[in-house]
């Protein structure tokens, strides 16, 4: 395959950027994404240029790293990540637009790359449950219903990436938060800091700024890991009860 590829190209933070446009050949149709981006990376360097600097780890669609705006859409015109995305979804002779995840909260650190830290932030705020030191636990010393435990695993799927805040037209990150939220809610372990969790976090996110939620659901649609709408229901649930509560103390 031959594709023309338009990449966003920015030095910094500071610098502004601009679209760069690029050839590249031989392509097949079962490279991934970020292999054509290495193939076009390896002729750059060959010809002494700055190569695209772009986000990856693991590239097996678990680690969230990867995270490209692809013709207009958050990992591009599958729901997958980037790094599941194979060639076989574009024809020779296209012409393929990238960019990086576009929202104030993340700002551009160089060209592809952007700064999730953020996340970080909202997952320290309340992403974690106590746990008594010494040996594991017995591991039916805390039954779970399996509702329940399906539940916590449905939000624990999340990886972070951030595709729901890029596709957001608010550049909100309340799928991103409300899967965390859900995910230690809905377990007995996660009870003890039931109520700091959602509005500790909830206020992280909002410190962080990004936009607010008018349910557009387009944070769901591009989610890879099919995250539900309704985990954003769910926790202003939480939110309300842990408000009321909290107010009545
Ligand atoms: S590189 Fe890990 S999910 Fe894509």
């Amino acid at each position: 395959m031959k594709l023309t590829l338009r990449v966003w190209r920015q030095k910094n933070a500071d610098a502004e950027g601009a679209m760069s446009t690029y050839q590249v050949d031989g392509i097949s149709s079962d490279m991934s994404f970020l292999e054509m981006l290495d193939t076009l990376n390896e002729e750059l360097i060959l010809k002494g240029e700055d190569p695209v600097a772009f986000d990856h780890d693991c590239r097996e669609g678990i680690c969230g790293a990867c995270s490209l705006v692809i013709n207009g859409d958050a990992h591009g015109p599958e729901r997958t990540t980037t790094c599941q995305l194979h060639m076989r979804s574009f024809r020779d002779g296209d012409t393929i637009d990238i960019e990086p995840w576009r929202a104030s909260a993340f700002p551009v650190v160089k060209d592809l790359v952007v700064d999730r830290s953020a996340f970080d932030r909202i997952i320290q705020a309340g992403g974690y449950i106590t746990a008594p030191t010494g040996a594991a636990p017995e591991a039916h010393a805390t039954p779970v219903p399996k509702p329940d435990a399906e539940l916590a695993f449905e939000h624990a799927e999340c990886i972070g990436c951030g595709a729901c805040v890029a596709a957001c037209p608010n550049g909100a990150a309340m799928l991103f938060t409300s899967a965390k939220v859900n995910h230690l809610n809905v377990l007995p372990q996660g009870a003890p800091e039931r109520e700091t969790r959602v509005l500790d976090m909830v206020g992280q996110m909002d410190a962080e700024g990004f936009g607010g939620c008018t349910l557009a659901g387009e944070c769901a649609t591009a989610c890879p890991k099919g995250i539900p709408l309704m985990s954003i229901t769910s926790m202003n649930k939480e939110w309300l009860r842990a408000t009321r509560k909290v107010a009545r103390k």
